[in-house]
């Protein structure tokens, strides 16, 4: 038992350094210092549904929510507590949901003792002032309360902190949530959407557990360069959960809540979903799929059609040959749903003449990652756009690597702005890459171009958002005004 469950794990890790650089697996991970979830925890533990964050506001068009960056225990193995972070709670944090339209105030609270944190809004569309980066610091007991208007469509977004160069271990011990915005069209749509029932989030990590059963964030050299990855695959804080769905049609909201690792997900029994919203929104019409690619960051909402089981069937959700949770069939859905044909329309952006193109070359490798041949710094603005010009910006993933072919993937992503993509090496994207997008996953050598109107003003961050890489510089400033 014990040496298959071991099999199983390594496999894990060798899939993703495979996934990664395509080479051998001479760069797996420090196995021996991993303690893993026993195979008798494997299925056993109900999938945990954050609650939805209570809005004390009681005016219509205004929400007020309350945020608590604190330090806490949770227990991922039986029997031992391990020392965590979580905003309201031992473990990532609670649901935020809103309506397009509305004036949202979010007071935050740093409890984390003696480290200063902060709250990024990521994928939402405000102005530099609010968005949570590196320059809105909130020091230790120091509360910051952002307002905002939303003013973009229906998307499953997320929050995390971001403090320079921490970002990585505060989300690594457990620092996010989900962010839901909801509009007309949400409200509209024949699909699923009671919370907890039939409409399920979903945040994927992987984790380290040390011997002692302690997450661990010790770069090394293999960690600096390939981001963090753990060999313990958690969704939504538990590893190898369940879900009872009803039988029918279920959505589920897809986070790679990872620091690196690249999900390739796939159900059992050759099962396949509907992808209905990418990033930023619904996507104009569901996409058939077997399996999809998620970098860190990038979301996905599925659905998921149950109907054809029997009541205790069992379908599970997988990354590659990794088990991450097991659906469990239960009682008939109550309400019919369809797959719509039409989910929305979105406008295609149209470079108008005289269009700014930018672009932007992530290399290096280790501590030297860098973009366009510079680290972060804070007192630098690396880019000037005005505010409401559209423009292109061209991302390339420099093949760096050493010996020939061997580079690393870099999901880019800019702060403020959901963008479309024109171009993904040299051809029109896939048709679930033709939605509204704020992260995107690019392979050793890959060239995209994207194109934005840049609403909101401030100072804004791009970066690579495999955390080690953007903590150890691959970052930059845009001014927009
Ligand atoms: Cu997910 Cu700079 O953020
Ligand atoms: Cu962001
Ligand atoms: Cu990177």
């Amino acid at each position: 038992m014990k040496s298959s469950k071991k099999k199983l794990l390594i496999g894990f890790g060798i899939a993703f350094v495979a996934l990664l650089s395509g080479c051998s697996f001479n760069q797996a991970p420090d196995q021996d210092k991993v303690s893993s979830p026993p195979p008798e925890q494997k299925g056993k533990n109900a999938l945990p549904i954050p609650p939805l964050l209570e809005d004390k506001n009681p005016a219509d068009d205004v929400a007020e929510f309350y945020l608590k960056a604190q330090k806490s225990t949770k227990s991922f193995l039986d029997g031992v507590e391990t020392e965590s972070y979580g905003y309201n709670g031992d473990y990532l944090g609670p649901v935020i949901q809103v309506q397009k339209g509305e004036q949202v105030k979010v007071h935050i609270k740093n409890e984390l003792g003696d480290e200063e944190t902060t709250v990024h809004w990521h994928g939402l569309e405000v102005p530099g002032s609010a968005d949570g980066g590196p320059h809105n610091a909130i020091k230790p007991n120091e509360i910051f309360s952002p307002s905002f208007t939303i003013t973009q469509p229906a998307a499953t977004l997320w929050y995390h902190p971001h403090p320079l160069h921490k970002t990585g271990e505060q989300v690594y011990k457990g620092l996010a949530g989900l962010f839901y915005i909801e509009d007309e069209v949400s409200n509209r749509l024949n699909i699923p959407k009671s919370y907890g029932e039939n409409d399920f989030p979903i945040v994927i990590q992987d984790r380290n557990l040390r011997e002692d059963g302690q997450l661990s964030y010790d770069l090394n050299m293999m960690s600096l360069m390939h981001g963090m990855h753990g060999d313990t695959p958690l969704v939504n804080g538990v590893f190898d959960p369940y879900l009872e769905v009803p039988q029918g049609k279920v959505r589920l909201r897809l986070l790679n809540g990872s620091n690196a690792r690249i999900f390739q997900l796939k159900l059992s029994k050759d099962n396949h979903f509907w992808q209905i919203a990418s990033d930023g929104g619904f996507l104009e019409k569901p996409v058939k799929m077997d399996q999809i690619v998620l970098g860190p960051a990038e979301r996905a909402e599925m659905i998921v059609d149950f109907s054809q089981y029997k009541q205790g069937d069992k379908v599970q959700l997988f990354d590659q040959d990794v088990r991450l949770m097991n659906f469990i069939i239960g009682t008939p859905e109550k309400e019919k749903f369809e797959i719509p044909d039409q989910l929305t329309t979105i406008e295609k952006i149209n470079p108008p003449s005289g269009t700014v193109t930018r672009t932007f070359a992530f290399q290096g490798m280790g501590n030297s990652v860098n973009i366009n041949g510079k680290q972060m710094d804070m007192n630098r603005i690396d880019e000037e756009v005005q505010l409401n010009a559209t423009e292109i910006w061209e991302i390339t993933n420099i093949d760096n690597g050493m010996m020939g072919g061997m580079g690393m993937p870099h999901p880019f992503h800019p702060h403020g702005v959901q963008f479309q993509i024109l171009e993904r090496n040299g051809k029109e994207p896939p048709e679930n890459e033709q939605g509204w997008k704020d992260t995107i996953l690019l392979m050793p050598g890959d060239k995209v171009k994207t194109i934005a109107t840049f609403k909101k003003d401030g100072v804004f961050m791009y970066h690579c958002h495999i955390l080690e890489h953007e903590d150890a510089g691959m970052m930059g400033q845009f001014e927009v005004n």
